[in-house]
């Protein structure tokens, strides 16, 4: 018998996790792992103690502030935040974590499989080879261009940008320039040899590449609009790796459509899992399925990061990633 707090899983987890939970806590998933309505995640607040989330959540200020709520922590299994209303649970006393550092690498690998796939056209062979329409080898074939030497501008260099910006840098030698809300430290910027842009418009006038790794959230919504993609090279490639919302879909689509941009790479929409059809009918357009953290070992990683949040919650610590 459990007497701990009474948690809630959303999703299901990987195996190790969800076996380490069980052992530890009263909780309850949900079998069917799909997302939970509106109105289940309202009475999740009143028949738990702890709501452990995930991006696939929308947990909204009418959620957060339910009258006779029994919940006391969210423990979000996930980096971003966007999909929490975190000034509804400030004000609503709720602390909320998440599970920073543990999938850095896997989301900067991801980054780098969406240039190369991008750059080098490689959904568009693949889809070609299936479809039984290639013809054989010849010189001027679905010719890309070498990521080698290139410029990376990098927009939001946390962990993730930094990460990947290391990557590129190593790995293929690509110049590296950034932007964010502030300067980074010397010592960061020499790991990537990265020089500092100070505005977006600089970056991405001089980027062969331009990876998103901003939060989502209001103040980087649409970043990345019409006006911004017509000051990228034409022969640019776009990679987002952070939220859909920080693109202008739309806007995207047109200016892969008519030539402003080369190529684009994508892992997240602005209204997941639905994905704007105009994009749907690009061959220039990379995309996938949501795969930033999908490794064994940074989604079980995830889990136990939540599971480090919820005893320090429940031993009354100092919370390790608590974002409100
Ligand atoms: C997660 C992500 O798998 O952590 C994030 O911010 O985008 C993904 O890697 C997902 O958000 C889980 O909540």
């Amino acid at each position: 018998m459990h007497h701990g707090p009474k948690l809630l899983i959303t999703r299901r987890w990987p195996e190790a996790v969800e076996a380490e939970l069980r052992r530890r806590f009263a909780l309850h998933f949900e079998q069917d792992d799909r997302p939970l309505t509106t109105a289940e995640l309202r009475q999740a607040m009143l028949d738990h103690d702890i709501i452990c989330p995930t991006v696939s959540d929308r947990l909204d200020a009418t959620i957060l502030s339910v009258p006779g709520r029994r919940v006391k922590m969210i423990a979000n299994y996930g980096a971003g935040g966007d999909h929490i209303d975190l000034d509804a649970a400030a004000a609503a006393g709720l602390p909320v974590t998440n599970t920073p550092d543990v999938l850095t690498d896997a989301t900067a690998e991801l980054a780098l499989t969406l240039m190369l796939m991008a750059s080098r056209r490689a959904s568009e062979g693949e889809r070609e080879l299936r479809a039984g329409g290639w013809q054989g080898w010849r010189p001027t074939h679905l010719m890309g261009r070498s990521l080698s030497g290139a410029t990376l501008g990098v927009i939001g260099f946390g962990r993730i940008g930094q990460a990947t910006a290391e990557r590129a840098a190593r790995a293929f030698d690509m110049k590296i320039v950034y932007h964010g809300r502030r300067r980074s430290d010397p010592a960061v910027e020499a790991r990537s040899a990265a020089r500092y842009a100070a505005s977006l418009d600089d970056l991405v006038g001089e980027a062969d590449i331009v990876s998103l790794h901003c939060p989502g959230g209001m103040e980087t919504r649409h970043l990345v609009d019409t006006a911004l993609l017509r000051r990228m090279k034409p022969t640019a490639i776009l990679i987002n790796t952070a939220r859909g919302t920080v693109v202008n879909e739309a806007d995207l689509a047109h200016a892969l459509g008519n030539g402003t941009i080369a190529a684009a790479g994508l892992d997240v929409y602005e209204g997941e899992p639905a994905v704007n059809p105009l994009l749907l009918e690009l061959p220039n357009a990379v995309l996938l399925p949501h795969l930033g953290s999908a490794t064994v070992e940074a989604r079980t990683a995830m889990g136990m990061r939540v599971i480090a949040n919820v005893d320090r919650f429940c031993s009354g610590q100092e919370l390790l990633d608590r974002v409100c």
